[in-house]
C-alpha cells in the first residue's frame, strides 16, 4: 500500500529516519560507553520494539504499564520511576525491571522489603534546583515547588542502604549546554555521594538527534562523569529516537468561513496531538507557510465540539479544497501515547513507512475501542 492508499486521520512512522536517529543514539553509545534508554511515555509503538532494540540499550517506564509493555515487546533492561507505587505495583516491577528510581526516602522505605528481596537495583531521583527552561514551568522538573526528585535539603547526610544509583531529569528539548551546567549544580549540591554509586541517570529532554544538537559536548561530558566516578552513565530520552520520524495525515472534510477560511478536518488537537493545546505549540506541515507567508491563509481545525480545538493558522500557495490531504510532521512523538476520543472521535490508524516506499498498517481502531474504555 501507498501513501496516498491510507484511509486517514492515520499516524505514519518512518523507519528509515527512525533508524537514522537510532543510529546517532548507538553512536554515543558507542564511543562513550553510556547506555541509552528509551522513555515510552514519549513514544510506545512497540511494533517497532525490534528494531529500536538492535541499536540502544532499553527502555524506561513512568509506572507499571509501561514497564510490562518494555518486558514483553522490548526484553532489554527495564528501568522504571515514578512519584509514587503502590505495594503491588511494586511486586510485579520488582519481578521485571532491573533498575528502580524513587522520588522519596519515604518510597524507597515503605518498598524496601519488596526490593530488597529481589534483583532490583535502587536509585533515588534527586532535584538538582538548576532552572535550564523559562517559560515552559509545566516541563520543568526544577520549577519551585516541583514534586519531582529530593532537594538537597530534604536529601540525608549519608545514602540510604541498597542505594546504588542516583536519577535527575531537568531537561526539555534542549542542548548539551543546559546539561553541562546541570550537570555542575549536580556536582556542587549532591557531588560527595558520586563516588559512592554505581550509576547515574541524566534523565531525557536532551534532543541528541537534532541537527545542530552539540554531540562531542555530550560526549565530553559522559566520558568525564565515567571517569571521574566510576559510574554507568543512563541517558533516558523520547523525543531524540523518533524525532521527526513520524507524521499524522488528515482529510480537509469541509471549509467554514469566520473572517479567515478554516478548515475542518478528520483530526484534531484535542484528541489526536493533545500537545498542540497542552505545550502549547505549532505543528509543522508540509509545503505550508506561517499566516500571510503564502497566498491563502487558513485556520486548522477539528470536528470536535471544543471552539479552541484549533491547530492553528498556516498559509498555502494553493488554497486547499474538501478532500485535500495535509501531513502534520513530527507526529510520532507524544502524540499516539497521547491521545484520546473525546467527542468519540475516531482514533487514528497507525501504520509505518518501509523503506521502499511501502506503507503498513500496524492498527486500526473502531467503535470499541471508544466503548471499551467506558462503562
Ligand atoms: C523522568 C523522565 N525521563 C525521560 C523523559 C523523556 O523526555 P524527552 O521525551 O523530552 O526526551 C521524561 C519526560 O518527561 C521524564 O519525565
Amino acid at each position: 500500500m501507498k501513501i496516498n492508499e491510507l484511509n486517514t486521520p492515520v499516524y505514519l512512522v518512518d523507519e528509515d529516519k527512525l533508524e537514522k536517529n537510532l543510529k546517532i543514539l548507538q553512536n554515543v553509545e558507542q564511543e562513550t560507553g553510556c547506555k541509552i534508554l528509551l522513555a515510552q511515555k514519549c513514544f510506545s509503538m512497540f511494533k517497532v520494539y525490534p528494531l529500536i532494540a538492535k541499536y540502544i540499550s532499553g527502555c524506561t517506564a513512568s509506572g507499571l504499564y509501561e514497564a510490562l509493555l518494555a518486558h514483553e515487546e522490548m526484553g532489554k533492561e527495564n528501568h522504571v520511576f515514578s512519584p509514587a507505587f503502590t505495594k503491588d505495583e511494586m511486586t510485579q516491577i520488582c519481578k521485571i525491571c532491573d533498575h528502580i528510581s524513587f522520588n522519596s526516602i519515604n518510597q524507597l522505605e515503605l518498598h524496601r522489603d519488596i526490593w530488597e528481596n529481589s534483583n532490583v537495583s535502587v536509585g533515588l531521583r534527586i532535584n538538582p534546583e538548576h532552572s535550564t527552561q523559562e517559560g515552559h514551568e509545566i516541563y520543568d522538573p526544577c520549577a519551585k515547588g516541583s514534586r519531582l526528585g529530593i532537594t538537597r535539603a530534604n536529601f540525608p547526610n549519608t545514602l540510604p542502604k541498597g542505594v546504588e544509583g542516583l536519577h535527575f531529569h531537568t531537561l526539555c528539548e534542549q542542548d548539551a549546554v543546559p546539561l553541562v551546567e546541570t550537570f555542575k549544580a549536580v556536582e556542587e549540591k549532591f557531588g560527595e555521594f558520586l563516588p559512592q554509586i554505581k550509576w547515574l541517570n541524566l534523565g531525557g529532554g536532551h534532543h541528541i538527534t537534532r541537527d545542530d544538537y552539540q554531540l562531542d559536548m555530550l560526549k565530553d561530558l559522559i566520558k568525564y562523569i565515567k571517569s571521574k566516578y566510576n559510574v554507568e552513565v543512563y541517558l533516558e530520552p523520547g523525543e531524540a529516537v523518533a524525532l521527526n520520524a513520524g507524521y499524522l495525515i488528515t482529510t480537509v472534510m469541509d471549509i467554514v468561513d469566520n473572517s479567515l477560511p478554516i478548515l475542518i478536518l478528520d483530526t484534531s488537537a484535542a484528541c489526536h496531538m493533545p500537545d498542540v493545546l497542552e505545550m502549547p505549540y505549532r505543528p509543522p506541515l508540509k509545503n505550508s507557510g506561517k499566516p500571510n507567508e503564502k497566498a491563502f491563509t487558513c485556520r486548522l481545525s477539528s470536528r470536535t465540539c471544543l471552539a479552541g480545538d484549533v491547530i492553528g493558522d498556516y498559509s498555502f500557495d494553493v488554497m486547499p479544497k474538501i478532500n485535500d490531504r495535509l501531513v502534520f510532521e513530527d507526529m510520532a512523538i507524544y502524540s499516539m501515547v497521547k491521545n484520546n476520543t473525546f467527542n468519540g472521535i475516531t482514533l487514528p490508524d497507525i501504520a509505518l513507512l518501509h523503506k521502499n516506499g511501502d506503507c503498513e498498517i500496524v492498527k486500526k481502531f473502531s467503535y470499541n475501542d471508544f466503548k471499551g474504555r467506558l462503562s
